[in-house]
């Protein structure tokens, strides 16, 4: 990775044009139908301005943060994406060991092409994990109980996919796993026909002592019934654009949520991240932290493990810089106040 030439997250999708196949490109830089909710996702973060402080000591910048037990040095994670071994040789492995040397939390999605054994061997920093609950429960529970036994530290369960979306680029990339691939701890496509409900939720919170997240919440009723089902916090979030089209923009349905959970859960955000200002108004609009997803994906094509890192130091440094210029010296002076009205 050439340092002078890649500099911001967008570099890293241009330059992973060329280094991966069509059919992963497309897999990865689409979202559903039209694809409006993936440019709203963009858009609506470009479209809010910010408020700075002036003559505020921010001679020390500390990103750092406590999320569900454990002390990040910085609030981004890294969104469960499937498949990565279509976007590099190495694969999740490669993931693991770029979230450990950035100091990340990697969300393994449970659609990963390598066993979550190695990935767990591999990893310096905590592991989470992402599962789609499917229609055989004993096997769901399996999963879940072999995650918590390789030390996985959260489980973020997946809410927004009873089916999968319109997924016209992808399907005209006739996207299909490569001889070779495949998904050890997962079957069947993205969703299943079985009713997947609150109930499930409480099953899987009566066994699990790993802290359990819902991911896909942008309706503030559904994040209301989250915290009295007693979860341990939520994911705001579109799927990327990935599901259903036309959606708002995750950044536009946050407020209402953080207003409707007022600090009694942490509430994670993901969605179009994409510059360290975009981490600030997150966090203004009231999330703890952040995912990021296809900047990763792209980072891993570009430059495996290597690239995985550079993409997370580069947002952090973009935080950094963020927050010196709007006055903001630590994660907890960062309030709607820096949002302009
Ligand atoms: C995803 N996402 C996803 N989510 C999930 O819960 N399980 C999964 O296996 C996947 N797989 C996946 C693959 C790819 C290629 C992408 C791009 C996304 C959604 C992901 O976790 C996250 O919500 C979005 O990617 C966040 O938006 P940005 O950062 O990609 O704009």
């Amino acid at each position: 990775i050439d340092s002078s030439q890649i500099l911001n997250l967008f570099d890293f999708e241009k330059l992973a044009v060329g280094k991966m196949t069509t059919m992963a490109y497309e897999y990865v830089a689409s979202g559903a139908a039209d694809e409006f909710t993936v440019r709203w996702n963009r858009q609506a973060l470009d479209a809010i301005k910010l408020n700075p402080t002036v003559l505020t000591d921010v001679s020390q910048i500390d990103t750092s943060t406590s999320l569900l037990g454990l002390d990040l040095p910085y609030p981004i994670l890294i969104a469960p994406t499937a498949y990565h071994k279509i976007m590099h040789p190495e694969g999740e492995h490669a993931t693991a060991r770029g979230a450990g040397s950035a100091k990340a939390v990697y969300v393994v999605s449970s659609f990963t092409t390598t066993p979550l054994e190695e990935i767990a061997k591999v990893a310096t920093q905590p592991l989470w994990f992402q599962i789609y609950v499917r229609d055989d429960r004993d096997f769901t529970k399996a999963l879940i109980q072999q995650a918590e036994a390789l030390g996985f530290r959260a489980l973020c369960i997946t809410v927004d996919t009873p089916v999968a979306g319109v997924r016209n680029r992808q399907d005209k990339a006739l996207f299909g796993l490569p001889d070779g691939v495949n998904t050890p701890h997962m079957y069947g496509g993205l969703a299943e026909k079985k009713p997947f409900t609150w109930k499930d939720i409480d099953w899987i919170k009566s066994f699990t002592k790993m802290p359990v997240l819902l991911k896909g919440i942008l309706n503030s009723d559904d994040a209301e019934k989250a915290v009295a089902a007693g979860m341990d916090g939520i994911i705001v979030s579109n799927h990327g654009g990935r599901n259903l089209d036309t959606v708002p923009a995750t950044i536009e349905a946050l407020p209402r949520i953080s207003e409707k959970v007022n600090k009694r859960i942490p509430i994670l955000m993901d969605g179009g991240i994409r510059r360290g200002t975009d981490v600030l108004k997150a966090i203004a609009l009231g999330a703890n932290a952040v995912l990021v997803g296809k900047p990763i994906c792209f980072g891993l094509a570009c430059g495996g493990a290597e690239g995985v890192t550079k993409v997370l130091e580069i947002l952090k440094n973009e935080l950094e810089l963020a927050m010196a210029l709007t006055g903001r010296a630590t994660i907890a002076s960062i309030d709607p106040s820096v949002i302009w009205k």
